[in-house]
């Protein structure tokens, strides 16, 4: 069992694009995965309404929660699930640090944008102090909505593997509309048709990465 929180105090990052698209493909490999929305703004849970309209059932369990209960309920739930991704939304909430204090991982999207790397000292900072109460936590940073080349996303890169605490994957994902389009649709893009076959390997790539497969 595992429990990845999809981090950073970034709002628009991709965090809960991220989220669903994962505990989506988790699902589809057959784990028993229980998604938690950790934002009060409810997107996630907003998508998995959507899901279970359309689909008729989301394939995974959904659940929102705020604040230390995310700690509490989270640690009592998750030993009944396979796999836990919590979805922290966009801010240094108490929220998202009782979903750091209990993880396993925290995959952090940075878009390759100033605004985005500006808030690398905080985020630093943040985890920094997560650390001290949750030694195992280990911190995944990778780019989201990256161009498809130039100058950005070289110096985003360069900012992001400068902090030893980090481990930066090189498995960026594009800015590509498909995402957008299949979060409308209820769906991760490995379900979107008609398939987006660079977002697909892209997503593909990044799960791989992280569940070590
Ligand atoms: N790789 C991507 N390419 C294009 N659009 C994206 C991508 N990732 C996220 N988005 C879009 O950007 C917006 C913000 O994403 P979201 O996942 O809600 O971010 P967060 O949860 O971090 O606030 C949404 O409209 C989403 O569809
Ligand atoms: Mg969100």
């Amino acid at each position: 069992m595992s429990i990845i929180t999809i981090g950073g105090i970034k709002g628009g990052a991709g965090k809960t694009t991220i989220a669903t698209n994962l505990a989506i493909m988790r699902h589809l490999s057959g784990h028993d995965v229980l998604l938690i929305d950790g934002d009060d703004q409810g997107s996630a849970t907003d998508f998995s309404s959507v899901r279970t309209e359309i689909k008729g059932s989301t394939g995974y369990t959904s659940i929102q929660l705020t604040g230390s209960s995310i700690r509490t309920q989270g640690l009592m739930l998750s030993p009944k699930y396979e796999d836990v991704i919590i979805d922290a939304g966009g801010r240094d909430t108490t929220s998202q640090r009782a979903a750091l204090i209990i993880s396993d991982v925290v995959l952090i999207p940075f878009n390759p944008r100033s605004f985005d790397i500006w808030t690398l000292g905080k985020v630093v900072q943040l985890i920094d102090e997560c650390k001290t109460v949750n030694q195992k936590l280990k911190v995944i940073t990778f780019l989201n909505k990256a161009d498809a080349l130039g100058n950005d996303n070289i110096e985003a890169t360069e900012a992001l593997k400068e902090i030893e605490l980090f481990t930066y994957l090189d498995t960026s994902i594009g800015l590509r509309k498909s995402f957008a389009n299949a979060a409308s649709d209820g769906c991760s893009v490995v379900e979107q048709k008609p398939l987006d076959k660079k977002a697909v390997d892209e997503i593909k790539t990044l799960y791989r990465r992280i569940y070590d497969i």
